[in-house]
């Protein structure tokens, strides 16, 4: 399976990845995103937001498991999921997120192992933060963003769309590789 490879400096550039890959998503599409507490997951998802013209804000759903943010040009809704306090498959069932997968953008922090099973294809994105910092009082770090496009729907044409949307980010924030 190949992966596109982005590495951000700080949050602006994680959203502005996110934003880019925006524009390549629509109705139906899922983002699985993996990667520990703090790695960065909802502050992604804040970049899909914008990038979508959804309402906001999107913020860590702390005592919900789900928002949903409307579109306000038209487009797709954005659904956000946060399945850390989930446990098994049979809770996540419970959400019935497959009632608006078609009709959104779903987004699932913490969903690997959780949701594949509900779609044929997904976007997994694992978020790595480095083991040390090089500068403890600066609030931005760098990241890792790893996206690994699974099943029909992101075919290779799709995969292209993708690659070009994120090489607008060239020479700002991001690096793009693609392994095998
Ligand atoms: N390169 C970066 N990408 C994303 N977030 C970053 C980056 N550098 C620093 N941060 C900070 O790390 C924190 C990430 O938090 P959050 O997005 O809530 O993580 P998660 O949802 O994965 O728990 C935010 O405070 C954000 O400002
Ligand atoms: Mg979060």
């Amino acid at each position: 399976m190949s992966a596109l490879v982005l590495r951000t400096v700080d949050a602006d550039g994680t959203r502005a990845a996110a934003t880019a890959i925006a524009e390549v998503l629509r109705a139906g599409d899922l983002l699985i995103l993996d990667g520990p507490l703090g790695a960065g997951k909802t502050t992604f998802t804040q970049g899909l937001g914008a990038g979508l013209g959804v309402r906001g804000p999107v913020a860590s759903p702390t005592f919900v498991i789900e928002r949903v943010h409307p579109s306000l040009i038209g487009g797709p809704a954005l659904v956000h999921v946060d399945a850390y306090r989930l446990g098994g498959g049979g809770d996540i069932d419970d959400l019935d997120l497959e009632a608006d997968l078609d009709q959104a953008v779903t987004v699932v922090e913490w969903g690997r192992d959780r949701v594949e099973h509900l779609v044929d294809s997904f976007l997994l994105l694992e978020l790595e933060r480095p083991d040390q910092v090089e500068d403890p009082e600066d609030p931005d770090e760098p990241r890792t963003l790893r996206l690994s496009p699974n099943g029909p729907r992101w075919d290779e044409r799709a995969i292209e769309q993708l690659v070009l949307a994120l090489a607008s980010l060239h020479g700002t924030a991001t690096t793009i590789e693609e392994n095998c």
